[in-house]
């Protein structure tokens, strides 16, 4: 049988591929972890609404929960199967473990209005006997000393670990001990696929592209579920509104005054969100340019593609060892990246260094 240089190189390149399975720490199990797991469970017999159906010849098939834990008493001890509204498939059972909490817990978080925590000891001997590749931190807004303990735990317990909320996780000094021991850690702050971050960076450069300068601009959210009720809080507010100001700034040659962040939580909406966006810019002979419109995206399955991308290209650059891979999944992953790249470089540099 005759074999052509392409599918003995096809071959090859399949054999570089990571072929292990990738096991996942869910923590925090809201809306995003639930829908995680329903991806999971939808992608064993489709591609359909996957950005990258493949990531270094990884699948959503490779990915398994082992262990999840929550805080709120009416979650833990819970199979996260019946955590799963109005859905008869079968999503295996993993019992909802408590997890841990430096933080005062406000009282939407827990529906019973209690809580139900773990000592620290008990939380990593819990992750020690999962043995999770990755730790995926999940948890409310607001709950920011608690995303860093549970980043040193996930340290304590020899697994790597990736951010999604805005708490400061993945400094240089953290990445240096994870590397250390050959983890890594991701974050900080996801940006969703097409959420109002990602839109607005995207507008800007292809105003910038063609030849159009912004002077101002603001993107004003309202929300429903309940993580923007978290976001409400003045200090997350504010602390959230300037991750996503400083990662818009970016994509304009020149700098423009600019608001970007949460504004209102308007229970009606849901799991919706509605950014408004309005800028001002100029074109020849300095003529006014003026945009005004609004983007509703469904929010718990907007960040999922980009998680689930980022910690496949993970696991194969965990695999290679070649850490400075990181800095190019921080910048397409994630708001408050280690290093920032413009929208259009880190989607192409993910691509070229990933997709196959
Ligand atoms: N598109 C997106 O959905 C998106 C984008 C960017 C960032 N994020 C971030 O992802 C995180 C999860 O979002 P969500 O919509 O699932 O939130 P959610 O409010 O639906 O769920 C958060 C869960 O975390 C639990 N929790 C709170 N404190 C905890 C602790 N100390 N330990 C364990 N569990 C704890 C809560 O009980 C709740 O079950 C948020 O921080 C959010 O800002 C989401």
């Amino acid at each position: 049988m005759h074999i052509t240089r392409k599918e003995l190189n096809d071959d090859r390149q399949e054999k570089n591929n990571v072929s292990d399975k990738i096991s996942l720490a869910l923590i925090g199990i809201g809306n995003v972890s639930i829908t995680l797991v329903k991806g999971f469970e939808f992608y064993k017999n489709s591609t359909d609404g996957l950005w990258h159906p493949k990531i270094s010849g990884l699948t959503l098939g490779d990915f398994t929960v082992v262990a999840a834990y929550d805080i709120d008493s009416s979650k833990v001890g819970k199979n996260v199967s019946s955590l799963i509204k109005g859905s008869k498939s079968d999503f295996g059972s993993i019992i909802v473990q408590p997890g841990i909490s430096d933080d005062v817990t406000p009282s939407h978080i827990s529906q019973s209005g209690q809580v139900k925590t773990s000592s620290y000891d008990e939380f990593v001997n819990s992750l020690k006997k999962a043995k999770p590749d990755f730790v995926v931190n999940l948890i409310s807004s607001g709950m920011e000393k608690s995303g860093e303990k549970y980043a040193k735990a996930a340290l304590d317990a020899g697994c790597s670990f990736f951010n999604a909320t805005s708490a400061k996780t993945a400094t240089e000094q953290t990445r240096k001990a994870f590397e250390s021991k050959g983890l890594l850690i991701l974050g900080d702050d996801l940006m969703s696929q097409f959420g109002g971050t990602a839109f607005h960076r995207g507008m800007i450069d292809f105003m910038a592209s063609r030849g159009i300068l912004l002077q101002k601009a603001y993107q004003l959210d309202v929300g429903g579920n309940q993580d923007t009720q978290s976001t409400m809080a003045e200090e997350t507010r504010e602390r959230k509104r300037q991750i996503k100001t400083d990662s818009i700034a970016i994509e304009s040659p020149i700098p423009f005054k600019s608001t970007a962040g949460t504004t209102e939580y308007a229970e009606q909406l849901g799991d919706s969100r509605v950014s408004y966006y309005w800028m001002e810019a100029k074109g020849f002979l300095d003529s006014p340019i003026e945009l005004d419109l609004s983007l509703r995206t469904n929010d718990s399955t907007n960040g999922c593609n980009v998680i689930v991308d980022s910690i496949r290209a993970a696991k194969k650059t965990m695999a290679s060892k070649d850490f400075a891979k990181i800095d190019i999944i921080s910048a397409y992953a994630f708001k408050s990246p280690s290093k920032k790249m413009h929208i259009r470089e880190c989607i192409e540099a993910f691509e070229q260094t990933f997709v196959n």
